[in-house]
């Protein structure tokens, strides 16, 4: 038996990196709107004013403390290019994208909601406006059999509840983020059966993606049990209100080998990987595990828990486990192993493997192995929603697009992924590659490094019209999702 017959093949985007129509409809600004473009190893960063009025420029993962971004003022650098504000116009193209999903046959279509479309402010105010703009792309969805796969935060925030509150560092922030919750599972109800709660919860750091202004690890670990409670709460509200509702929580899953056989480096692999497991216990076991709290312990870190906190958490479980899966790591004790960059990380350059243009390891047999690591420990339906490469695609002459690399990198991941549920009985619902339409990169912030089947004619000096072209990889996943991944 290979894949199940009601695998989700699909593609996945995020709103801060695909929507744009960032002061379009009602919408209220987010925390990425305040972020520059940037590119391969050049910052991005964030224009901000002082309370005493000086100006400057903070790299996105600098503190913010005392810094107030331009955009909170209403003023935003016109000479200066923001991503976000159009990104690869999913908001005036949604139509489009979604046919040209339909035509390579998509089961799904994995997206964000931009929180700040909705609630503009974040606190309990309804932009209907943002609701009706997603009720439209869920028709559009439905309408051609395809069904929405909805993570409820994508790395942004509404940047009122950044400045305001400390982002996540706030508990006030749980009863925000379950107020949006409840309002969009209540109004989806009949449109929406599949949900994550936080996008790859386990690298959630700056002040970008959570809103808190000096991420030191106490406020960091404090921020992210909000997130849990947070999260926990929305599970349960989303069984509640519909009980078919399926709602995964998601995590970022680079694994990682000991560089040697050398005990210390085995020791380092268990803790990198510890750092996603701990989400994972959290969100699919239910509590803190052990190696946690002993960590917390070791490094004076001091959760602030409610009397019911331990209790929400143990209840809000979720019924699947999503992953990104782009690269796997090497764990060394050694000072001068050889590094080289990762996703949010840096990385140890494993010999065995190549890189691709942005010095990511690639590495297909790393995801059989990502996907026995988690379905042994969970035993809960996995469900890849993101994977992909990243690279720079050239247009011809003749305006085609041959991303033969492409092709491979995706080939050689299907077919480990086949093999974990052929030969390890992997429990796997779906697998949707990322930027399945080309968007702007989370990491860097550039249009140049694209992973779509979809050309969009935008590049990073702000030019191009944002039409789209099929590349040559359309065709071939097409097939793919047709004979149901037979390679
Ligand atoms: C994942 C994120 O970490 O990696 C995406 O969920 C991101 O938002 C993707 O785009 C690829 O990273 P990058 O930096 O190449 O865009």
């Amino acid at each position: 038996m290979s894949f199940r017959k009601d695998f989700l093949w699909g593609g996945a985007t995020a709103a801060s990196q695909h929507e744009g129509g960032f002061n379009k409809g009602g919408r209220g600004l987010s925390t990425f709107d305040t972020v520059t473009g940037g590119g391969y190893q050049i910052p991005r960063f964030i224009t901000y004013i002082t309370k005493d009025g000086e100006y400057g420029e903070a790299p996105i993962d600098s503190t913010m403390t005392g810094k107030i971004p331009l955009h909170a003022k209403g003023y935003i650098n016109k000479d200066l290019f923001y991503p976000s504000h159009q990104a690869t116009d999913f908001y005036h193209h949604f139509k489009e994208d979604i046919a040209l999903m339909a035509e390579m046959g998509f089961k799904c279509f994995r997206m964000s909601m931009s929180w700040s479309r909705i609630c503009p402010n974040g606190m309990y105010d309804i932009n209907e406006e943002g609701l009706q703009f997603y009720d439209d792309i869920f028709d559009e969805c439905l309408k051609y059999g395809i069904e929405p796969v909805v993570t409820l935060n994508h790395f942004d925030m509404p940047l009122y509840l950044a400045d305001h509150y400390d982002g996540w560092l706030s508990r006030e922030v749980i009863d925000s983020f379950v107020f949006y919750a409840k309002t969009v599972f209540t109004r989806y109800k009949d449109k929406v059966k599949y949900w994550m709660t936080f996008n790859e919860i386990n690298v959630l750091s700056g002040w970008c993606q959570i809103g808190i202004h000096d991420n030191c690890p106490q406020n960091l670990y404090q921020a992210h049990h909000h997130i849990f409670i947070a999260s926990a709460k929305a599970v349960m509200i989303g069984h509640e209100i519909n009980p078919h509702n399926q709602i995964g929580m998601m995590v970022s899953y680079t694994p990682s080998y000991p560089m040697t056989c050398l005990p210390e480096d085995v020791m380092e692999a268990i803790e990198f990987n510890r750092q996603k497991h701990f989400y994972m216990d959290v969100q699919v076991k239910g509590y803190y595990p052990d190696y946690q709290l002993k960590l917390f312990e070791r490094k004076n870190i001091h959760i602030h828990m409610e009397e019911n906190d331990l209790k929400i958490i143990e209840k809000g479980t979720v019924d699947f486990i999503g992953l990104s899966y782009y690269m796997s790591t090497v764990s060394s004790t050694d000072p001068n192993a050889e590094k080289t960059e990762g996703n949010q990380f840096i990385a140890y350059k494993n010999p065995y493997l190549k890189t691709s243009d942005w010095g990511w390891t690639v590495d297909p047999l790393g995801l059989r192995i990502a996907l026995n690591e988690i379905y042994d420990r969970y035993h809960k339906p996995l469900f890849i929603v993101e994977n992909g490469l990243g690279a720079a695609d050239t247009m011809k002459d003749d305006g085609t697009i041959d991303d033969d690399y492409r092709i491979e990198y995706l080939k050689n991941h299907i077919n480990a992924m086949k093999d974990a549920v052929e030969l390890d009985g992997v429990n796997l619902m779906g697998y949707t590659p990322w930027g399945c339409i080309d968007i702007v990169s989370a990491g860097t912030g550039e249009m140049k490094k694209r992973y779509g089947f979809v050309y969009v004619e935008r590049y990073d000096d702000g030019t191009g019209d944002f039409s789209r072209r099929k590349k040559k990889s359309f065709d071939w996943y097409k097939k793919i999702i047709e004979t149901n991944g037979n390679i």
